[in-house]
């Protein structure tokens, strides 16, 4: 098929940027949609000019590191589908595709299509671990029952890849569903609520911090994640926030 892509060229974080037309033919409705932006580059590459800068990594839906905006939606059109697992039969012949990076103060574009996510990390490092006693009194983890429920919500929450797609989604570039995901994956399990109280306080804090807005229960972003993580998770945020306010 044959396709108009305009694509977001920035040069650098300072430079403005500027959307840029190019044609492309011979794209095969079973490439994924980063093959279809390889193959652009290989064309672009063999007339001297410079390839679309494009982050990706296991192009299996695991990593989070491919991050489009693409016709206007985070990771395009299918729902629970990352960027790399989106595939051109989603598009017709002719179509026009306009590819663009997250949008958000906090993630500043590097070039072209790729930001820096870094802001995630950093929230991340505040408090979404478990800090592991090696004193040789360690229980196994195994040996602690958790209700079947509690586990699965648990897993459910620890889905989220950190991509980011709920911050470029939110009108307030909130990053309430990450912070929520990574609070909850450890809320409702027994080695999680030793450091409950720090890791909320701690974690919502970076993410003020990092220039975050608020969540204003729009729920675009639960919309947006490949990973289905439920807005459930937000009220699980806001209530380990208020509990941590009365130890
Ligand atoms: S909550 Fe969903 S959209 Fe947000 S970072 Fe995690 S996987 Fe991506
Ligand atoms: S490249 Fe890893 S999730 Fe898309």
């Amino acid at each position: 098929m044959k396709l108009n892509l305009k694509i977001w060229r920035q040069n650098g974080p300072n430079d403005k940027g500027r959307m840029v037309d190019y044609k492309i033919d011979g794209v095969d409705s079973d490439m994924s949609f980063l093959e279809m932006l390889d193959m652009l580059n290989e064309q672009l590459i063999a007339k001297g000019e410079e390839p679309v800068a494009f982050d990706h990594d296991c192009r299996e839906g695991i990593c989070g590191m491919c991050s489009l905006y693409i016709n206007g939606e985070a990771h395009g059109p299918d729902r629970l589908t990352t960027t790399c697992q989106l595939h051109m039969r989603k598009f017709k012949d002719g179509d026009t595709i306009y590819i663009e990076p997250w949008r958000a103060n906090a993630f500043p574009v590097i070039k072209d299509l790729v930001v820096d996510r870094s802001a995630l990390d950093r929230i991340q490092q505040a408090g979404g671990y478990i800090s592991v006693n090696t004193s040789g009194r360690t229980v196994d983890a195994n040996n602690i029952p958790i209700p079947k429920k509690d586990a699965d919500d648990a897993f459910d929450a620890a889905t989220c890849i950190g991509c980011g797609a709920c911050v470029a989604t939110c009108k307030n570039s909130s990053a309430m569903l990450f912070v929520s995901a990574k609070v909850a994956q450890f809320a409702k399990l027994p080695q999680g609520r030793v450091e409950a109280a720090d890791r909320v306080q701690n974690m919502i804090a970076a993410m003020d911090a990092e220039g975050f807005g608020s969540c204003t229960n729009t729920g675009a972003c639960e919309v947006e994640c490949p990973k289905g993580i439920s807005l459930t998770n937000i009220a699980i945020l806001n209530k380990e926030f208020l509990l941590a306010q009365t130890k």
